[in-house]
C-alpha cells in the first residue's frame, strides 16, 4: 500500500480538470458508507495483563455489555490465549468484535513462557491470512480476518516503574500490532503519583526503544484531538459496570467508603479518552495499520523466507515467474543433489550388507571345514581303537582256545586214576 506521503505527489503529477456538469461522483463516499454498512465491520483486540487485573471488566466497560467472563486460574504452566468473537450492533452499523484475552500472563517463572504464546498467535492469524492470500481460488471476502488489530497492554497500578516483563512483552510485539499501554485500576493510585508514573513509564518505553502505537495526525480532520490525545498515554482507565446514582443521576462507577470513582468523569480516569480514541476515532486507523504496516512487514519476510526478491542480484525487477523458474530450478538441484546423495548411500550400504555376508558365509565353511576335519579325526581314532580291540579280542580268543586244549587230557587221565582206585579195592 502507498504511503500518504506517495499519493499526494501522485496527486500532484494528476491534471485537474473542471466539470461542466453534474456527473455523481459526490454519490461515491455514499456507495461506500452502504457497502461498509452492508458487510459489517470487524475488529481483533487483543488484552494483554496479568491475572485479574481487569481485563474483561474493561471489555464489558468499553463495549457497555456483558461478555461471557472466566476467571483465569494462577496455574498455567506457560501463558494461554482465549479468543472469543462477538456480534455488537448500534444504529444499524454491525461489527464482529473478537477479543482475545492472555490466560496466566506473568505467572510463569521463565518470561519467554508468558511472552511466546502472544507472539505466536499474532504471528499465526497473519500467517492463516497469507496462506489464503496465496490461494488460487481466494474468497478473502467472507474470510474471516483474525489478525490482530490493537493490543491493550494493562500495566499493573504499581506507581514505581514498568516490570521487565512489561517492557520485553511491549518490544517483542511492537513490529507485530498496534500496542496502546493502559495504567489498569488506576482508581488505586493517586492523581500525583498517577502524573509521574505516566512519565516514568513514556521515558522508559522510549529508552528501551518500545514503539507504541501514536493516533495518526496526518489526517487533518483528527489531527488536533490525536495530537492531544498521544501526550496522554498511557490512558489511565478505571472498569466497572455496576450503576451507581450520584446526584440524581446513574452513572457507572466504583462505589468506596469516600466516595464514587466515576468511570465516566474525565477528572477521575482516561477511560473516556481511550473509548473515543479506540472506537470511535482510530479504529479506521488501527484496521489499516495492521494492514498496511505490520502484516506488511509478516509477509515480506515471510516471501524472502520463501525464496521470492523484487530484484534481481544485478538490481533488475525479477518478475514472479522469473523467482518462481529460479527457485523451482534451485528446488529441483536441491532435489537432485539429494537424491544422488541417497543412491550413493543406497550403495554403499548394498556394498557394506554384501561384504558382511561374504564374511559371514566365509566363517561359516571355516567352521564346517575344521568341524569335518575334527569329525575325520575322531572316526580315524575310533576306527583305529576298534582295530586293537578286535585284535585284543582275537588273541584273547586264541588264549582261551590254547587254555581249553591244554585242559581237555588232564581231565581224562584224572577219570582214569579213579577207576583203577576202585578197582584195587578201597572200596
Ligand atoms: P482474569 O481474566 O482472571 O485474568 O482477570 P481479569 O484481568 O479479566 O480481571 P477482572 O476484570 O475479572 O477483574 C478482577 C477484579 O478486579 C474484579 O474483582 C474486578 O471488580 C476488579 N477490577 C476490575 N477493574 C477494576 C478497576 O478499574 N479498579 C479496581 N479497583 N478494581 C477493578
Ligand atoms: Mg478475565
Amino acid at each position: 500500500m502507498a504511503s500518504r506521503g506517495a499519493v499526494r505527489e501522485m496527486d500532484r503529477k494528476v491534471r485537474a480538470l473542471p466539470l461542466s456538469g453534474h456527473v455523481g461522483l459526490d454519490a461515491l463516499p455514499d456507495q461506500l458508507v452502504n457497502k461498509s454498512l452492508g458487510q459489517g465491520f470487524c475488529f481483533n483486540l487483543l488484552c494483554v495483563g496479568e491475572t485479574g487485573i481487569g481485563k474483561s471488566t474493561l471489555m464489558n466497560t468499553l463495549f457497555s455489555t456483558d461478555f461471557e467472563n472466566l476467571e483465569s486460574p494462577h496455574f498455567e504452566p506457560r501463558g494461554k490465549l482465549r479468543a472469543r468473537t462477538y456480534g455488537l450492533r448500534e444504529n444499524g452499523v454491525q461489527l464482529k468484535l473478537t477479543i482475545v484475552s492472555t490466560i496466566g500472563f506473568g505467572d510463569q517463572m521463565n518470561q519467554q513462557d508468558s511472552y511466546q504464546p502472544i507472539v505466536d498467535y499474532v504471528d499465526a492469524q497473519f500467517e492463516s491470512f497469507l496462506q489464503e492470500e496465496l490461494k488460487i481460488k481466494r474468497s478473502l471476502h467472507n474470510y474471516h480476518d483474525s489478525r490482530v488489530h490493537v493490543c491493550l497492554y494493562f500495566i499493573a497500578p504499581s506507581g514505581h516503574s514498568l516490570k521487565s516483563l512489561d517492557l520485553v512483552t511491549m518490544k517483542k510485539l511492537d513490529r507485530k500490532v498496534n500496542v496502546i499501554p493502559v495504567i489498569a485500576k488506576s482508581d488505586t493510585i493517586s492523581r500525583a503519583e498517577l502524573h509521574s508514573f505516566k512519565m516514568k513509564i513514556m521515558s522508559e518505553l522510549v529508552s528501551s526503544g518500545v514503539q507504541i502505537y501514536q493516533f495518526p495526525t496526518d489526517d487533518e480532520t483528527v489531527a488536533g484531538i490525536n495530537g492531544v490525545m498521544n501526550g496522554h498515554l498511557p490512558f489511565a482507565v478505571v472498569g466497572s459496570t455496576e450503576a451507581i446514582n450520584v446526584g440524581n443521576k446513574l452513572v457507572r462507577g466504583r462505589q468506596y467508603p469516600w466516595g464514587v470513582v466515576q468511570v465516566e468523569n474525565g477528572s477521575h480516569c482516561d477511560f473516556v479518552k481511550l473509548r473515543e480514541m479506540l472506537i470511535s476515532v482510530n479504529m479506521n486507523d488501527l484496521r489499516e495499520q495492521t494492514h498496511a504496516r505490520h502484516y506488511e512487514l509478516y509477509r515480506r519476510c515471510r516471501l524472502q523466507e520463501m525464496g521470492f526478491r523484487d530484484t534481481e542480484p544485478n538490481r533488475k525487477p525479477a518478475s514472479l515467474h522469473q523467482t518462481y523458474t529460479a527457485r523451482r530450478q534451485e528446488y529441483l538441484r536441491e532435489f537432485h543433489g539429494v537424491e544422488e546423495e541417497m543412491k550413493q548411500m543406497f550403495v554403499q550400504k548394498v556394498k557394506r550388507t554384501e561384504a558382511e555376508l561374504k564374511d559371514a558365509e566365509e566363517e561359516l565353511q571355516f567352521r564346517f571345514e575344521r568341524m569335518k576335519r575334527l569329525h575325520q579325526q575322531e572316526k580315524k581314532r575310533l576306527e583305529e581303537k576298534r582295530r586293537i580291540l578286535e585284535e585284543d579280542m582275537n588273541s584273547f580268543n586264541k588264549m582261551r582256545a590254547a587254555v581249553e586244549l591244554l585242559q581237555a587230557p588232564s581231565f581224562s587221565t584224572a577219570g582214569k586214576k579213579d577207576k583203577d582206585h576202585k578197582n584195587s579195592g578201597f572200596l
